[in-house]
């Protein structure tokens, strides 16, 4: 009864720290969580938890009595026979130094069975995410020895660890034979003589070998003290990650939603002590309504151009604006929510199409869950399924194509109405065909919206207000197409390797 009370409220206390860890993970910024690994994560939200839950239950079932055990025994001992009891003033300090040591021999190993065990769950989850790339390079056996290495690195710092703890057991069982071995011989002569009663004896033993118990599995509990504390630190230092993007004191709610965009000298490193600058100096301004791409080369720095304005990341100097108000000054999800972004990679989540859809908007309704995907250009396809919206996707949205898992994405990101669109390369596997349907429909809806576009082919681009030509961070031309084909000589290039050198010098 005792036990299960202590039981559930251990598991109890462990189901709000997880629910409390995983809700902190949601408030990481990018940047937090490209310093600690996923894999690390999942450990730290399963493996720690349990061992600091493991420890909570100890210390509730052995903390509160073990003490008591042993001070009323040794209070006994010494009224059976004070004489005896010196023995125990030898064992007790001699058993505490000797976990003492234990103790401070097993500590360091904790922590790199808690790190070891990082590594494997990053191996797991790395290859089980990019299993059917290893699968193509058929690299199953570069990824088996790479699991084997991380596992038996972890089983040995674990058997070592182990080792040392489980000398506990042989060293305490010794301590208390020879203890009783004393106990018998001194008081055995007085047994046989009759000044001492044999069942005193028995009793003396008896609580001899309970005050060493006690003592023994108070040790035991300080040495899951010490692997908790381990853990515990790992959780904490995820609790204590701060955000560098919150909100500042008042932020403006901003209402007007013109989507006027000005990057100003904006110059962005995502690690400004090791990297050179991603972006440099880099100032546009967009007007409402209008439609921008941006071009270059991949790694010139797109991407990191655009998710400085959710503030993703923030800028490392200079200030972007929307609407003439800094980023940094709104609301972050006043921001958020006017912004949709298509990410260059689709993420899908397990769930129904639909459910996929509106993500960003659960309560959406059908209608405008199907006009977002009429306008992508997904709802032909969708139909076609034989359950049509309700189509359940697996992970990741494994049973679609490329190109479809793009265009959801967009659907996605169009439900939400945003008055500044950023699809990030979102057309790459769409042939393009079905790309200059959804270009036409994306202009119709986009009317008074802007448009931040990232895209890879001059045919995608033409049409835009303005393009910006991106260089190794460097933004080295703006303009209209038919502006830089006079005047931009990168542009020019890309020109001439899409469409070839007669129609270039034609254009
Ligand atoms: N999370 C990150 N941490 C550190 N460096 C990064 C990170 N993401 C990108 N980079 C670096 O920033 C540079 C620009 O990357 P970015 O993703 O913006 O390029 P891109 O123009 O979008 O390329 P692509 O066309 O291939 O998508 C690259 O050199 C890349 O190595
Ligand atoms: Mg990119």
């Amino acid at each position: 009864m005792y036990n299960l009370f202590f039981d559930c409220f251990a598991a109890f206390w462990r189901r709000y720290l997880r629910r409390d860890l995983f809700r902190k993970v949601q408030t990481l910024s990018f940047r937090n969580l490209d310093e600690i690994s996923t894999g690390s994560l999942i450990t730290r939200l399963t493996n720690d938890i349990v061992q600091l839950q493991t420890m909570v239950q100890m210390l509730l079932r052995i903390f509160v009595r073990s003490p008591f055990l042993a001070i009323g025994s040794i209070i006994m001992a010494v009224i059976i026979s004070p004489k005896l009891a010196i023995i125990l003033a030898v064992a007790v300090p001699l058993l505490f130094i000797v976990m003492f040591f234990l103790i401070r021999a097993t500590l360091p190993l904790f922590a790199t069975v808690q790190k070891k065990l990082d590594k494997v769950n990053t191996v797991l989850k790395e290859n089980f995410a990019g299993i059917r790339v290893s699968k193509a390079f058929v690299r199953a056996g570069y990824e088996k020895d790479r699991f084997h290495h991380a596992n038996s690195d972890f089983t040995q710092v674990s058997v070592k660890t182990q080792r040392i703890v489980a000398l506990n057991m042989p060293i305490l069982t010794m301590i208390l034979n020879i203890s009783i071995v004393i106990v018998l011989w001194l008081g055995g002569k007085n047994a046989i003589d009759g000044s001492f009663e044999v069942g005193r004896l028995v009793a003396f033993i008896n609580y001899v070998t309970q005050v060493l118990f006690s003592v023994s599995s108070v040790a035991m509990m300080l040495v899951r003290i010490s692997t908790a504390k381990v853990s515990a630190d790992r959780i904490q230092e995820v609790m204590h990650m701060e955000s560098e993007i919150v909100n500042e004191a008042n932020p403006t709610m901003n209402s007007y939603k013109q989507g006027e965009i000005l990057y100003d000298h904006v110059t962005f490193s995502y690690d400004p002590k090791i990297q050179k600058p991603v972006l440099q100096d880099v100032s546009f301004k967009v007007r409402p309504g209008q439609t921008v791409a941006i071009m270059g080369a991949t790694g010139s720095g797109k991407t990191s151009l655009v998710s400085l304005l959710p503030r993703l990341y923030d800028v490392t100097s200079g200030r972007i604006f929307i609407d003439g108000t800094d980023v940094r000054h709104m609301d972050l999800s006043a921001l958020r929510e006017r912004i949709g972004i298509v990410l260059q990679e689709s993420i899908l989540f397990s769930g129904s199409i639909r459910d996929n859809i509106r993500y960003g908007k659960p309560d959406a309704d059908d209608e405008d869950v199907i006009a977002a995907a009429k306008a992508a250009q997904a709802h032909e396809f969708i139909s076609s399924m034989p359950e049509g919206y309700d189509t359940m996707l697996g992970q990741r949205g494994v049973n679609l194509s490329g190109g479809q898992k793009q265009r959801i994405s967009i659907a996605r990101a169009l439900l939400l109405r945003p008055s500044i669109l950023i699809l990030d390369d979102s057309m790459s596997a769409i042939d393009m065909g079905t790309e200059s349907r959804l270009q036409k429909e994306l202009a119709k809806l986009m009317i008074g919206r802007t448009c931040l576009m990232i895209a890879q082919r001059i045919s995608s681009v033409m049409d835009a207000d303005l393009i910006l030509v991106l260089d190794d961070g460097k933004l080295v031309a703006q303009g209209t197409h038919n502006e830089l084909l006079a005047s931009c000589d990168l542009y020019q290039d890309i020109y001439q390797s899409q469409f070839g050198k007669e129609v270039a010098s034609h254009g």
